[in-house]
């Protein structure tokens, strides 16, 4: 395990006004407004009292979006949400009046959305919850899958209707392929990743995820726990970063302390940490947390996490295999999670910073802790799922 604090300048200083407006609880009325269409309903928030005692923290939160709508993944509410965002403008533009959410499954609306076709990059949950999207909207979805990604993981995102094509090499590559063929045709990119001059979806695309951290934080203040300490996994950075954006835009000055979590063959938001910029790096061997496998940040991701984590950590893959095993094999009386390997990486980075007497120091966490972290997948594959828990098991 690796874990740097951030040290850059830009810590602790303000959001920028963009930000702070587009991820904060006043835009949270809307993204319900079109999550209605895809009838999600609040996934729960388990205490881990066992695991909490095991590790000397106060608490254990996790949120389960293993439990988020059928798609197994909290992925299901950014795309979804960007998705019907999208249709509603274009259809909009095309009827030359402003569209109600409730009017996205009238026949005019779906009419002129089947004239939309919708694509992007995946390691798999994104695309997924794109074209489940796209299919409840009726417009058309070219999904792009890279090398890793595996079948079962293609034929569920087919499985909703969409055209899925592999292209060779990896998540970034697949990335630039997308908004290739999207030039080319005329398509709307929809991606969970941002760049200079692409911020707008994206952005629609984080703010779906605030709804999981507006549940959480209900969740905790029902029981009357206020979290210290929040580690959150990170491919490109977007679900952290709009989880983190959320924290300080409610809390200022006394959000908790927010520790990003990557694996160590893919941490370009570690290194960015280090280099104190966003930082592409070079593509190593594949990690076992697939859906964490980036090598450039979100350019949106970077901009809120520089300014709002406090610490950058690494964890290998055996880590984050061990902590999907013990998920699955809980301790004492602590609830059974079904977590995907990417789901368990931010509860693998707890395991590991709070086995860890330098990490608990600089990251003031001790037994009054109250710690949450986000299951962000169930089994999105169910073999691959099986397999990684014999591996798990077998691991000393
Ligand atoms: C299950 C899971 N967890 C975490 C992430 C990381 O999200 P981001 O790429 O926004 O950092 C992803 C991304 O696909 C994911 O599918």
């Amino acid at each position: 395990m690796q874990l740097h604090m951030n040290a850059s300048d830009r810590f602790f200083s303000p959001l920028e006004q963009s930000d702070r407006n587009a991820f904060g609880p006043g835009v949270l009325e809307e993204v319900h407004s079109h999550l209605a269409c895809i009838q999600h309903r609040s996934t729960p928030l388990l205490a881990l009292s066992a695991m909490a005692t095991h590790l000397r923290v106060g608490a254990v939160l996790v949120k389960d979006e293993g439990q988020r709508s059928g798609l197994r993944s909290f992925k299901a509410l950014g795309g979804a949400h960007a998705v019907i965002k999208l249709v509603l403008q274009e259809v909009g533009k095309m009827l030359g009046r402003e569209l109600r959410p409730d009017e996205i499954s009238s026949e005019e609306v779906r009419a002129c959305a089947g004239k939309l076709t919708i694509t992007c990059a995946t390691d798999g949950n994104h695309g997924r919850s794109v074209a489940a999207a796209g299919a409840i909207v009726g417009c058309r979805c070219v999904i792009f899958i890279h090398e890793g990604v595996s079948e079962s993981r293609a034929e569920a995102i087919a499985a909703q209707g969409a055209s899925v094509v592999r292209v060779k090499g990896n998540y970034d590559d697949s990335v630039d392929h997308a908004s290739r063929q999207a030039i080319e045709h005329g398509w709307f990119v929809v991606s969970d990743t941002s760049w200079p001059g692409y911020e707008s979806i994206p952005t629609w695309v984080m703010q779906g995820y605030l709804v999981m951290i507006d549940e959480a934080l209900r969740q905790s203040h029902a029981r009357g726990q206020k979290i210290t300490h929040v580690f959150l996994q990170a491919g490109v950075g977007g679900y952290a970063a709009a989880i983190s954006a959320y924290l300080i835009n409610t809390f200022a000055a006394s959000a908790p302390c927010i520790v990003i979590v990557e694996p160590d063959r893919a941490a370009c938001l570690y290194e960015s940490g280090l280099k104190q910029q966003a930082t592409r790096i070079q593509p190593q061997k594949a990690t076992v947390m697939a859906m964490l496998e980036c090598y450039e940040p979100s350019l949106i991701a970077w901009r809120i996490l520089e300014r709002t984590a406090s610490a950058f950590m690494t964890i290998s893959d055996n880590v984050g295999l061990k902590a999907m095993g013990m998920m699955a094999n809980p301790l004492l009386d602590d609830p059974y999670i079904q977590a995907g390997e990417s789901g368990a990486a931010g509860f693998a980075g707890l395991q590991a910073a709070a086995a860890s007497p330098r990490a608990r120091a600089l990251l003031a966490m001790d037994e009054n802790a109250v710690v949450l972290v986000f299951n962000t997948e169930g089994a999105t594959d169910e073999a691959l799922y099986e397999s990684l828990l014999l591996q798990a098991k077998a691991l000393p």
